[in-house]
């Protein structure tokens, strides 16, 4: 069977490709955090749902699978919605990262907080900091987006007290909202 990848055999050292070793201690890493630049000691292991919820004291992001299959710790990179607990610390250098802590802006909820709580989008509530945080993200590229376009943003968050119905009613509510 033929090998996968490419073949990187061959391809010269540079001064240019430098690798930069780090650990296996803590090591110092810098990112933006709900928009302030911060600075941790993290061993290049350790995830980022942990170092926001240890380090960060940042518990609104939640652990529940650990393992990539329920999108409680659902976060913003960049702008992109990842699972946290299958995102290594490291890898966000120089990252901005958001957490739901971050959205409500001077005493007032965000719009898709608000939508939640009007559409009465959850039960236990341990799945919405996820569930808010891939809606934020879908309504930043569709601003006004459809029921299918709200089920496939929280297609990787599960909700166990099955608030779906809600929640996507929560996410298309929120689109028509003013900040
Ligand atoms: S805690 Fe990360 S996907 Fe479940
Ligand atoms: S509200 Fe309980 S898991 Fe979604």
């Amino acid at each position: 069977m033929a090998a996968r990848g490419p073949n990187i055999s061959n391809v010269p050292l540079t001064s240019a490709r430098r690798v930069v070793l780090r650990g296996p201690g803590a090591t110092e890493l810098a990112l933006t955090v709900n928009g302030e630049a911060v600075t941790v000691q993290v061993p290049p292991r350790r995830t980022l749902l942990d170092t926001l919820r240890e380090a960060l004291a940042l518990t609104g992001t939640k652990k529940v699978c650990d393992e990539g299959t329920c999108g409680a710790c659902t976060v913003l990179v960049d702008g992109r919605a990842i699972y946290s607990c299958m995102t290594l610390a490291v890898t966000c250098e120089g990252k901005r990262v958001e957490t739901i802590e971050g959205l409500a802006k001077d005493g007032e909820l965000h719009p898709v907080q608000r939508a939640f709580i009007d559409a009465d989008a959850f039960q236990c509530g341990f799945c919405t900091p996820g569930q808010i945080m891939s809606i934020v993200a879908l309504l930043r590229e569709t601003p006004a987006p459809t029921e299918d376009d709200v089920r496939r943003a929280v297609a990787g968050n599960l909700c166990r007290c099955g608030a779906y119905p809600n929640i996507v009613s929560a996410g298309v509510n929120a689109g028509k909202r003013k900040r």
